[in-house]
């Protein structure tokens, strides 16, 4: 599959996660020293609870554009299994426990089975990649999320040919994720792609967030990234990757099926019925930024307009 590369930072010149700690170290210490005060305390941006993930691999498909803070990442959240508000996730989720994890793959595929996350990702390089996120709520951010290509892990379950979509579902644990003893939506959540997206190289599995492991408010351990697609798409705390012949139900789709569609590619000409799509706000711009021309399919048209050839996405959205 082409993959465009122009308007891209080569991996050499991308900064490591180090790196920018230490910058923003270097920062703060050349104000504070000029200001005559006391060190801050060291790694400020990341709280030190949050285990680091060894070598990671910059990844030439990220974004140059200035990445989101790790508080701004990890405190303004979608997830509705705790709670509906932007900051629910980060307030509620600390009775989810992701440790031990595992995901069943089953389905069309000739090596279908339970998966321990160990197993899952021993064979892949983790690389840290810098994508757009943009909610259907017409809010965006830039994350280095730290992943791998989906479709790797895909194949090592042989999909037949009868694998036409891949079905995902988040974990069900109502004792530790309060949002699900409620009925916002028929649990558990469920998204899907078609095998094409599924297995297209910018769609990764993310396990991190700025080098370290995933905050359980952002899908931890194991969620999906689509970049092109508005965020639901983006399913949180996966447990089961079914391979299946017919277009699977998708949670957003079933509860309301006007507004939300299986594609649900980013596309500033086709608007939420409530809302345009046309602009975005970016987290963290500030008052005066105001909001910027959101970009067809995210800005990723290059790599994946041709997914969707002869396709009217009024239609199918
Ligand atoms: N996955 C699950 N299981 N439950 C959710 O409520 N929200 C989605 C998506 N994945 C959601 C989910 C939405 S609407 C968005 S915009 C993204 O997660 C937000 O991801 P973030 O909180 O890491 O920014």
């Amino acid at each position: 599959m082409p993959v465009n590369t122009k308007n891209r930072i080569l991996p050499s010149e991308i900064t490591p996660p180090e790196v920018y700690f230490n910058r923003r170290l270097f920062m703060q210490a050349g104000l504070v020293a000029g200001a005559g005060l006391a060190l801050p305390a060291a790694a400020d941006a990341i709280p030190a609870a949050h285990r680091r993930l060894g070598e990671l691999r910059p990844s030439p498909f990220s974004t140059d554009e200035a990445p989101n803070t790790f508080e701004e990442i990890s405190t303004y959240n979608n997830f509705y299994e705790f709670g509906t508000g932007k900051s629910d996730p980060v307030r509620l989720s600390h009775r989810f426990n992701p440790r031990p994890w595992s995901v069943r793959v089953d389905g069309e595929c000739d090596k279908g089975g339970d998966i321990t996350l160990e197993d899952l990702l021993a064979p892949h390089p983790l690389e840290e990649r810098i994508y757009r996120l943009r909610c259907v709520e017409a809010w965006s951010m830039v994350v280095p999320w730290v992943g791998f290509p989906l479709g790797d892990l895909l194949k090592r379950f042989e999909p037949n040919s009868r694998a036409k979509y891949v079905a995902f579902e988040t974990v069900y644990r109502p004792e530790e994720m309060p949002g699900q003893r409620a009925r916002i939506i028929d649990w558990p959540y469920v998204e899907g792609l078609r095998m094409d997206e599924a297995m297209h190289p910018l769609t990764i599995l993310a396990v991190g967030i700025y080098g370290v492991e995933l905050p359980n408010q952002n899908g931890a351990p194991l969620r999906l990234v689509v970049p092109w697609k508005y965020g639901f798409k983006s399913i949180k705390s996966i447990v089961r990757i079914s391979f299946v012949e017919e277009e699977p139900p998708t949670s957003w789709s079933l509860s309301a099926p006007r507004e939300y569609g299986f594609y649900a590619n980013v596309n500033p000409e086709v608007d939420h019925p409530r809302w345009s799509q046309a602009r975005e706000r970016r987290i963290g711009a500030g008052f005066f930024a105001g909001r910027q021309p959101t970009l067809m399919f995210n800005g990723y048209a290059e790599d994946v307009a041709s997914l969707y050839a002869g396709m009217d996405l009024q239609r199918q959205f």
